[in-house]
């Protein structure tokens, strides 16, 4: 296990590069004896488990760090980006690690690092060649917005996935990923989500005692994810739009789905999972305070949204990107008889505060996802990752449009598809800021 603190890296809302500060550990990256063709489900300790990367950006070169960490037989295999630069550098970053960091990567040796040139692919369909170059496991890891297409293309050609969230932008997408999870279940593929959390044993322990009782019946609570900028990847002259809104993709709802939920989907996760389900409707606020410039695409740096629950529970969501302003990551959940942190703390009638161990969560989600494999029975996370990313562009769609929505209007209803017209390097979709009153619930 990692000594790492997984609170710096769940936690910390002051900048990006925590939440992504992966772990590279040159013991854990060790030499494998290469073996033959793999069955479906995995021998514990044999055979080779092919990686591929489809968006090999922060997350993905990390989530490839973590997977080999895993274990000792999984192997990077192919790499996929829509832009050749990006696979360049998660080849060189990959292969050849960096010991000089301050937390040290260790370089790879071929058995680890099975990766050639004609294994590496850009461009739009990057990922279909990823997807048929041998690989037995992908980690999708572009940004959300294709995810349901890079999902679906995966999980039909019979591989396992570990998906980084949020597995949607739109009522479409998301319905699409439920539909991908049933069929990866009848094939018995793995599906595992990037909302580690659900792999804390902090949370895992803390959600098990309220589910027990230890808050009494649920009647309220808040979400937090309030934390500074993020980065922006500026603008050069020869960049289609299309390009520059993919560089800077966290900007634009078509590709990230806004903030509330690319980033806060992983409190509303730990609310739905509070409760048992996603809620059965919104009502939301929002909107562009600071973050103002153009260069800022369509997306809200705020959201305040009221979340109700089927046994009538309301909770707050309140998100926020913004610098020089307060931060907070967390889940707070009220009950009859106490209340629950997310992370492991309950005041009230009893009072408990989690002492167990704190292993770096990123990784834990990919051990899980290799163990389920190797032992035939892999997990399939995609119907409440389906569902929270669905729950978080509910609670969106009624700040743009400043109505309550029904979620289940939502998932069965919504005609909401952000697709633009083509794939390909010219114009993007047209920018438009959402006002309320005024955008339309579609
Ligand atoms: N679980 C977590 O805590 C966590 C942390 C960070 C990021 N993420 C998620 O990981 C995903 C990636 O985030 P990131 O921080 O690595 O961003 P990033 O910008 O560093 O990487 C995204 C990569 O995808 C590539 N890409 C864009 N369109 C593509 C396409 N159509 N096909 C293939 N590649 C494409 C980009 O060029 C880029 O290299 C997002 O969904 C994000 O929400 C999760």
């Amino acid at each position: 296990m990692s000594p790492t603190n997984p609170k710096s890296e769940i936690e910390n809302p002051k900048s990006n590069i925590t939440r992504r500060a992966f772990i590279g550990t040159a013991a854990a990256l060790g030499a494998i004896p290469l073996m033959s063709r793999l069955p479906a489900a995995f021998a514990a300790g044999s055979d080779r488990i092919k990686v591929g990367v489809i968006g090999t950006g922060g997350r993905g070169t990390g989530a490839m760090r973590n997977c080999l960490k895993a274990d000792p037989s999984v192997q990077v295999w192919a790499l996929g980006d829509i832009f050749p630069d990006r696979v360049e550098s998660a080849f060189k970053g990959l292969r050849d690690g960096n010991p000089n960091a301050r937390n040290p990567v260790a370089p790879l040796d071929a058995s680890r690092f099975a990766v050639t040139k004609e294994r590496c692919f850009s461009g739009f369909d990057a990922y279909k060649h990823v997807i048929a170059s041998g690989v037995d496991l992908v980690i999708l890891a572009a940004p959300p917005h294709f995810r349901p297409l890079h999902l679906e293309a995966a999980i039909q050609a019979g591989k396992h996935v570990f998906a980084e969230k949020p597995v949607a932008v739109d009522a479409v997408g998301a319905r699409k990923v439920l539909s991908v999870g049933e069929l990866a279940a009848q094939k018995k593929l793995a599906i595992v989500a990037g909302t580690q959390r659900r792999h804390a044993p902090s949370y895992i322990e803390t959600m098990r005692r309220i589910h027990d009782g230890a808050i009494g019946d649920l009647v309220g609570g808040q979400c937090y994810w309030l934390q500074q900028g993020l980065w922006h990847r500026g603008r050069q002259p020869e960049w289609s739009e299309m390009e520059y809104q993919i560089r800077n993709w966290l900007y634009f709802t078509w590709l990230s789905g806004d903030h509330i939920v690319e980033q806060h989907v992983h409190n509303i996760d730990v609310m739905n999972w509070a409760f048992g389900g996603p809620p059965v409707k919104a009502l939301g606020m929002g909107g562009r305070q600071a973050r103002t410039d153009p260069k800022y695409g369509d997306a809200y740096d705020h959201f305040s949204i009221e979340f109700e629950y089927a046994n009538g529970a309301r909770i707050q969501s309140f998100c926020r990107q913004t610098p020089n302003t307060q931060g907070r990551v967390n889940e707070r959940i009220v009950g009859t008889k106490g209340v629950a942190m997310g992370d492991g703390r309950i005041t009230g009638a009893t009072t408990w505060k989690y002492d167990g161990d704190t292993p770096n969560a990123f990784q834990i989600e990919h051990e899980d996802l290799i163990k389920s494999i190797r032992d035939g029975n892999p997990l399939n996370e995609a119907k409440r990752i389906a569902e929270s990313t669905l729950t978080a562009i509910l609670g969106r769609t009624s700040a743009y449009t400043g109505k309550e929505i029904n979620f289940a209007w939502m998932l069965g209803a919504s005609k909401q598809d952000l697709t633009p017209p083509k794939y390909e390097f010219g114009d993007a979709p047209p920018v438009e800021i959402p006002i309320p009153g005024v955008t339309p619930l579609v």
